[in-house]
């Protein structure tokens, strides 16, 4: 079987499975960009600098310059990174990136070197996965030196992955089979890691023989919890009890609770399931919602239980957030059904002034919804065990913005309004199988593709990533989704009620609408203060550090798209410099910039790099396809005998010191 789409990482998956629900010839904003680079050539410093010079006038500059002084501007300190395009990373000078752990690389003792040419599944349950994903650190003892790092791996890129499986022709790459060995790869580099791991000396390290040492792979067994647990919907052959699940798949954001346990958040999981409903099978609306099955990876050939022909509820049995005890290497990971079932990006949280604890989820599509869920139990700080179930009762609210800046939460809850038995649902457990249908019922904001959503407990607000949405057409434009035919994304900033995270309404208002603003027709409202290095496209995942600040790492931004590679920008929310963003941090060629993480004491900051030599037809360094025997880059290793290894970064300051201060 030749699959074409395997080719393509996640987000192009995403961006090219669909027609665009615009019809007419207009071009969009990409082609527009893309002229734009091509006329020019690719940015370069001085030229760059020009280009925006030309379009924002001296005296804007300088008054804005002024303003800031008068509350003390930017609340980052670093000299940016040039924006631009090749084979290795960059930071901004003064920092050190280095790297902390490659795809391969061995998690216990007993772990094999990583060998390419003679990778086996069994090697690749031992090691670092593939596309590492999510980052977050559960400290031990409150250290920021000295913890455990969770690092989700969301897919495999097998032409990037296993030698001799490309066929080049005419330029165009196409994947011969997978062998079965290949595929028991794929579910092993799956999944998620959990490594200790210690700063000596200012420098990081991986402790091999850590006790709580883990890898979560697709052959990991798991439980159901929470409202669909049990049901005759989850029921399949192998585990009639609907309660019993093997693996987690595409785990893309996620988060860390604040009673300490792992947070993955299973995303773009059709692809994984191929074959054919029966005719007038009840699930056929519930998939065809999910795009299920999209049929990319070639598990079915192997697995059945991928195969929905021979076993039509597996689907129902993904698209959940995952909750792992980080503290016991041995406990059994929970899907945690109650936080609904779609495309997850993460589940990043905060502690609610009464206790409850809210969680912050995105459902990346296009059109899709923002939701937050809410316990029903509060948090004790003073009994981690007292915890452990609170994400099994809560209520499950989707976002519905108003064009006069106020916003509501409407609950998913079975029995209100059209959520009733009459319409499908006939309990709890329907509503959260078939979230988005839901959620379609009551009204929610269709959003250009949600990614990362991170409450902020510095200044009280919630940050939205709204990557982009090139399908959006002129007519279905509304305020909080502002850009027909979005091709570079926005960012959305929440205020709770009364600065209640639990709150049923808010306000909201547009942060940042991205792209590069020295072309007027995209429209990005990035300050004047931010320079030709400091615009970005694609916002994707996001931190926000101790201080309150926050930092956005983005998703598809490549030569022809912004002539420069994905990377870290540090972006002010506050005072004047509201929508200044400057590059700290930029990837590889082909890369996606993953994380962000930092340490409580902001003295550290991780950041994964992954897919890269995932691209770099459209660079002129390289101009050509790139796959395993041809690589656009060796990052990190520039080893010949090496593939590319998507890899977590550590960036410090040299010297030590706080990051950005
Ligand atoms: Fe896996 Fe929505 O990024
Ligand atoms: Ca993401
Ligand atoms: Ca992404």
């Amino acid at each position: 079987m030749t699959d074409q789409s395997r080719l393509f990482k996640t987000s192009q998956l995403e961006a090219a499975d669909a027609e665009p629900r615009n019809a007419t010839d207009n071009p969009t904003m990409g082609e527009l960009i893309s002229a734009r680079f091509s006329r020019r050539g690719f940015l370069q410093g001085s030229l760059a600098v020009s280009a925006i010079a030309a379009t924002v006038s001296p005296l804007a500059l300088l008054s804005a310059r002024d303003a800031r002084a008068q509350d003390g501007g930017s609340a980052f300190s670093f000299t940016e990174v040039e924006a631009g395009i090749d084979e290795n990373h960059h930071v901004a000078e003064g920092y050190d990136a280095d790297i902390l752990l490659r795809w391969g690389d061995g998690l216990f003792p007993d772990a094999p070197e990583f060998d390419p040419t003679t990778q086996t599944a069994a090697a690749q349950e031992r090691q670092f996965g593939y596309n590492n994903d999510y980052v977050g650190y559960i400290p031990l003892d409150g250290s920021s030196e000295h913890g455990l790092l969770v690092v989700n791996h969301e897919y495999t890129n097998p032409h990037l992955m296993f030698p001799g499986i490309v066929t080049l022709a005419e330029g165009a790459m196409t994947l011969n089979p997978l062998s079965k060995e290949q595929v028991d790869i794929e579910l092993a580099a799956h999944g998620g890691t959990i490594v200790e791991i210690v700063k000596t000396d200012g420098k990081w390290a991986v402790v091999k023989d850590g006790a709580l040492n883990r890898r979560i792979t697709v052959n990991t067994e798991m439980a159901l919890s929470g409202p669909a647990a049990g049901h005759a919907r989850l029921q399949t052959t192998a585990d009639p009890s609907g309660t019993k699940v093997f693996g987690t798949i595409n785990n893309c954001a996620g988060g860390v609770t604040p009673w300490g346990t792992y947070i993955m958040a299973e995303e773009n999981i059709h692809g994984y399931f191929a074959g054919e409903l029966p005719a007038d099978h009840p699930e056929t609306a519930n998939y065809d919602r999910l795009g299920i099955p999209e049929g990319s990876y070639e598990w079915a050939n192997f697995y059945d239980r991928f195969d929905i022909s021979k076993e039509p509820n597996e689907p129902n049995r993904f698209g959940y957030i995952v909750e792992v005890d980080v503290m016991d290497p041995n406990s059994v990971p929970k899907k945690r059904t109650a936080l609904g079932r779609f495309k997850h990006e993460g589940a990043e949280s905060i502690v609610n002034k009464d206790g409850r604890v809210v969680f912050y989820l995105g459902d990346d599509e296009r059109f899709d919804y923002v939701y937050k869920f809410v316990t029903s139990g509060t948090y004790n700080p003073d009994d981690r065990a007292a915890n452990m179930d609170l994400l099994d009762d809560g209520i499950l609210y989707v976002a519905r913005f108003a064009e006069d800046g106020s916003m509501e939460w409407l609950p998913l809850v079975q029995g209100q309004g059209p959520l009733t038995e009459e319409n499908g649902f006939a309990s709890q457990a329907d509503v959260v199988i078939e979230t988005r249908r839901a959620a379609d019922l009551l009204g929610a904001t269709k959003m250009d593709r949600p990614e990362d959503i991170q409450p902020n407990r510095v200044n009280g607000k919630v940050y939205v990533m709204l990557t982009n949405n090139t399908a959006r057409a002129a007519e279905q434009v509304d305020a909080a989704n502002p850009t027909a035919r979005n091709a570079f994304g926005h960012i959305i900033e929440i205020a709770e009620a009364d600065g209640d995270f639990a709150a049923t309404s808010g306000n909201w208002e547009v942060l940042l609408k991205c792209g590069d603003p020295a072309i007027a027709e995209v429209g990005a409202t990035f300050s004047t203060d931010t320079t030709v290095n400091g615009w970005f496209g694609m916002p994707d995942n996001c931190a926000v550090d101790s201080l309150g600040r926050l930092w956005v790492s983005t998703d598809g931004n490549n030569p022809s798209a912004t002539g420069r590679t994905d990377g870290l920008w540090a972006v002010d929310t506050e005072g004047s410099a509201r929508a200044t963003s400057k590059l700290f941090f930029r990837v590889p060629v082909g890369a996606e910039m993953c994380g962000p993480l930092f340490t409580p004491d902001d003295e550290t900051a991780f950041v994964a790099v992954q897919h890269p030599a995932d691209g770099g037809d459209d660079w002129e360094g390289f101009g050509r396809v790139s796959y395993y025997e041809d690589l656009s880059t060796r990052w990190p290793d520039f080893d010949d005998a090496m593939p590319t290894r998507p890899s977590v970064v550590v960036i410090t300051r040299q010297g030590g010191g706080k990051i950005a201060v």
